[in-house]
């Protein structure tokens, strides 16, 4: 059913990117790859990757001031501050901490979200609950990572697939037409090793063997996750729509993850949408996680994508297995 009342505007977006691009033809002085085969397979031509001294929080940051600065609210008025990924900076304490001292956002509490790709539909979800009962007035939500520090840059199945970044959006609360108008969140754990890292938790605490056996870096069944995304991705968006009685030729923008080129193309099809109501960023940044959604959002709005009244549609599916959709008019 139709949801009326309190809900969450997004009042501004904004995003960081790292300055270092890897292009397809520097990493095929890395592993044995080609330029040829990670377009084809993936979508992707380059990333942008952080430094050495570079760690997630960097980003975070500068996205969440862009967003700031863009939504008109001040640090220090907000009263909730998400950080969804998966690439803290450090395992304790919360990364969104570090950034809340980093912005002056002294008011908000702050705590890290970890739902993989889907972690920016699972921060919007949360965001809204909070705005929609009045437990918060304005929050700020981050979706960062800096997967280049997770992956085995030896392994070519996944090493060309991921980037860096952060995209953030600032939320109030509105009672009108505009603003989320529905959420889907799932998660099937028995799938939990698709994508994983085997070792540096209290599993498998880091020590020299787990180093020397490289299991401080991402595992994934590429084949199985491809598939799983696909219906997921399908599924959890018809959900959010028929909740709200609305068709997919009633949607202006879908942002899916952009985790694969083919990925994206699959669920659009599926869907029956437009290639001009699909946003696809993937062959500039790769696949991102859970900051992936909130950069491509960020890119749209700033090129005037969205107007007043536009139907906008987010998809998303991730480690976990996680996945999610979030439905909101403009
Ligand atoms: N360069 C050249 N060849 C490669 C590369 C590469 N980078 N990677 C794999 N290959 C080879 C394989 O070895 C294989 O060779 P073989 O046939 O001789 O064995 C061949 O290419 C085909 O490999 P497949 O794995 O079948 O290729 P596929 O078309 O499935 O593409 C891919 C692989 C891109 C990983 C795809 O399966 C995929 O995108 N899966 C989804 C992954 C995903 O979205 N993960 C997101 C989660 S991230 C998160 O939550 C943090």
């Amino acid at each position: 059913m139709a949801r009326t009342g309190r809900r969450a505007i997004i009042r501004g977006t904004g995003s960081s990117l790292p300055d270092k691009v890897l292009t397809n033809t520097d990493l095929e002085r890395i592993v044995d790859t080609s330029d040829e085969w990670i377009r084809s397979r993936t979508g992707i031509r380059e990333r942008h990757v952080a430094t050495e001294s570079e760690p997630m929080s960097r980003f975070a940051t500068l996205a969440a001031e862009e967003a700031l600065r863009a939504s008109g609210v001040r640090a220090s008025d907000l009263d909730l501050l998400i950080c969804a990924t998966v690439t803290p900076d450090v395992p304790i304490p919360a990364t969104s901490c570090i950034i809340q001292d980093q912005l002056g956002a002294r008011s908000a509490a702050a705590f890290d979200l970890s739902a993989g790709c889907s972690g920016f539909i699972y921060g919007l979800a949360v965001a809204d609950r909070f705005l929609a009962s009045g437990g918060a007035e304005r929050v700020l939500l981050i979706g960062a990572e800096v997967l280049s520090k997770y992956v085995d840059w030896s392994d070519r199945t996944t090493c060309v697939l991921f980037g860096d970044g952060a995209g953030a959006v600032v939320l109030t609360v509105g009672d009108g037409p505009a603003g989320v108008l529905g959420t889907a969140l799932h998660a099937d754990g028995s799938m939990a090793d698709y994508i994983y890292v085997p070792a540096g938790g209290t599993r498998e605490p880091a020590s020299e063997r787990t180093v020397a056996e490289r299991r401080h870096y991402i595992r994934m069944k590429g084949n199985e996750t491809f598939k799983m995304a696909v219906r997921s991705m399908e599924e959890t968006a018809r959900e959010v729509l028929e909740r709200e009685g609305l068709a997919t030729t009633d949607i202006d923008l879908f942002i899916a993850h952009q985790a694969n080129r083919r990925i994206i193309d699959a669920v659009g099809n599926r869907l029956g949408l437009r290639e001009d109501q699909v946003y696809v960023n993937i062959d500039r940044v790769g696949n991102t996680s859970a900051a992936s959604i909130p950069i491509a959002l960020d890119e749209a709005a700033r090129k005037g994508l969205l107007k007043s009244g536009d139907h906008l549609l987010c998809a998303a599916f991730g480690t976990g297995l996680t996945w999610g959709a979030a439905l909101c008019r403009w």
